[in-house]
């Protein structure tokens, strides 16, 4: 099998055939072997990935080396932008995203506090729980992922692998969201305590793909035009929710101010 024709097959295939890629991606903190889906293609995890230009030949040379251990085979070079990866120069929409995550970082970083301290025989312990859950369903979720599946993936192609990773992961946080109601019906601090531990190991790896992988990526491929038609569009949105993202804020360091 040629070189480009192993660029365009699926990474999990590619694993399975010579499980040492695994190891090397994980090297690269290229999480690829635990990825939910797995069927990116050689050529996209490289391109999405977008790794330094020394450090993407060092990759690719091992990946060489791992599929054809006799020979001396090159992969093709990329073309690349000037810009380099870890700079992360977000276009204005995109950093507006990656200011809300750090208030949902904010919150993650209570969430053991949270738990460690739950209580749903009182008022005041009920009304704690009700407003973090309120955070999650109508800030991090409502306002947040909204923004990104209503209106930046629809610049994109939907069944691009990275973006269906994205959603599932919302998916289950809204899970989790589900069963965490579900246990304060039933009283059951244990089980909320599963629900909110599942949670806190959700987002902070699906906010670092987004930060550091999906928005870097997506400013890559949106034209000028549709970056303004997108920001114009969060603006409205933020028009829309008036100051209850700012009362998500005031909630969030009160719990700081309580627990810090
Ligand atoms: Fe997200
Ligand atoms: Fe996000």
């Amino acid at each position: 099998m040629s070189v480009e024709a192993y660029l365009n097959k699926g990474i999990k295939e590619i694993i399975t055939e010579f499980p040492k890629v695994e190891e090397i991606l994980d090297e690269f903190e290229i999480g690829c072997g635990t990825c939910g889906e797995g069927l990116c293609l050689l050529k996209d995890i490289v391109e999405i990935h977008y790794l330094e230009e020394g450090v993407e030949a060092e990759l690719m040379a091992r990946i060489s080396n791992a599929i054809f251990p006799d020979k001396n085979v090159e992969f093709p070079k990329r073309k690349r932008e000037v810009k380099g990866p870890r700079e992360f120069n977000y276009s204005p929409p995109m950093k507006k995203m990656v200011e809300e995550h750090v208030l949902i970082k904010r919150w993650l970083a209570l969430l053991p506090k949270v738990i460690k301290n739950l209580d749903l025989e009182t008022e005041e312990g009920l009304q704690l729980i009700n407003n973090g859950i309120d955070f999650i369903r109508n800030f991090a979720d409502k306002y947040h992922h909204a923004k990104e599946e209503d209106e930046t993936f629809k610049y994109f192609d939907e069944n691009f692998d990275m973006i269906k990773v994205i959603r599932n992961d919302h998916v289950r946080v809204r899970g989790q969201v589900k069963s965490m109601l579900q246990a304060i019906e039933n009283k059951d601090k244990k089980a909320l305590a599963e629900h909110l531990v599942s949670y806190s190991q959700i987002l902070p790896e699906h906010i670092k793909k987004e930060d550091e992988i999906l928005f870097p990526w997506m400013d890559r491929n949106l034209t000028t035009n549709q970056i303004g038609q997108l920001y114009s569009r969060f603006n409205e949105i933020d028009a829309e929710y008036g100051d209850a993202p700012i009362k998500h804020r005031d909630f969030i360091e009160e719990l700081e101010k309580k627990y810090c």
